[in-house]
């Protein structure tokens, strides 16, 4: 079935005027949005890339969920962009004191925001907003829930990418807490879109996702089976905010059964990278030794992040002035 959000993010041309979710997205709609990430990505030393594809416009940063890397990202993307961006606290903000999210949306836009991006622990609120939003306004989703984190499975795309070129030959591994996460969903959109061999998730048995979701990835509850011969090892963050109730014994027992570790490592291909999309707990789900190992590539994802919300933002606002035009 269908998501909401992935028919309400395109506009009457088919074009995007939102990112809510992956779910729909071509892959020559991916690929295209990784080439222009690329076209940004510099390399460490080097200054960054800029352009004005966003002058004149003002991008409003609204977490109503804790992010740093997210966050800040989207503001030194839209910065280098020339963009004007104003970061909400969402603690001092009206929100907090009664105001409905809708309010809020239009206060901003009535103050000539055009780029909303927001993170919310509802279901289905960034889809709700961009129905109401005006027709030059933009929703980017930056964590919906645990369901959709689309710029963040670019940025993991474009990673993998980068190191292992096609992905018709990649078996890929999510592991961890997969029943909570919007990295590993919008992960698995993206590399099955993009034709990865195969995709697998590994989870203890509580952490496992629905049987319906995750439609054609194999399921392990042993990591030790799951990471046997992969090119790719994404792991993930316990999302203890989002469970009702304690799923998992304690932090050792889990490190013990589902903590990625050099020796577990050596089970993967020889040249597999370790992934992950911060925030870390060491020597929980990732051992020190592997985060900050030669096989790990979570700083370049971290740089990477900048890139693909630059080629988000750029691509959006190229939208809009489509549809001006027309
Ligand atoms: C994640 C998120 O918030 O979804 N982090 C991120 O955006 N890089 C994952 C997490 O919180 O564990």
């Amino acid at each position: 079935m269908t998501s909401p959000g992935a028919t309400i993010q395109r506009d009457s041309e088919g074009r995007l005027q939102h990112l809510i979710t992956l779910e729909g997205l071509t892959r020559d709609e991916i690929t295209g949005l990784l080439d222009l990430a690329e076209f940004y990505v510099r390399p460490p030393g080097e200054l960054p890339a800029r352009d004005q594809s966003l002058a004149g416009r003002t991008v409003a940063n609204l977490f109503f969920e804790p992010s740093t890397r997210t966050r800040v990202s989207f503001e030194i993307a839209a910065r280098r962009l020339g963009a004007d961006v104003v970061n909400l606290d969402m603690q001092t903000s009206s929100r907090a004191k009664g105001e409905t999210v809708l309010d809020t949306i239009y206060t901003l836009q009535a103050m000539h925001a055009d780029i909303l991006v927001m993170r919310d622990a509802e279901p289905g609120l960034p889809a709700f907003v961009a129905q109401h939003v005006a027709p030059h306004v933009c929703i980017l989703n930056a964590g919906e829930a645990h369901l959709s984190h689309p710029t963040q499975g670019l940025l993991d795309a474009l990673t993998v990418r980068q190191v292992k070129g096609d992905f018709s030959d990649l078996r890929i591994l999510i592991a961890g807490d997969i029943a909570h996460s919007r990295v590993a969903r919008s992960a698995w959109q993206v590399f099955t879109t993009l034709g990865a061999r195969e995709v697998r998730i590994a989870a203890p048995d509580d952490l496992m996702p629905a049987a319906d979701e995750f439609p054609g990835a194999s399921r392990y509850t042993s990591l030790d089976e799951a990471i046997e011969g992969v090119d790719v090892v994404m792991t993930l963050r316990i999302q203890r905010e989002r469970m009702k109730r304690a799923l998992f014994p304690d932090e050792r027992t889990y490190h013990h059964e589902f903590g990625i570790t050099a020796a577990r490592m050596r089970k993967a291909k020889p040249d597999a990278i370790v992934m992950h999309p911060g925030p870390m707990n060491r020597d929980v789900e990732i051992s020190s030794e592997v985060a900050d190992g030669p096989q790990s590539v979570i700083q370049r994802q971290v740089t990477n992040g900048v890139a693909v919300r630059m080629a988000v933002l750029a691509t959006m606002v190229r939208n809009v002035q489509a549809r001006r035009r027309l």
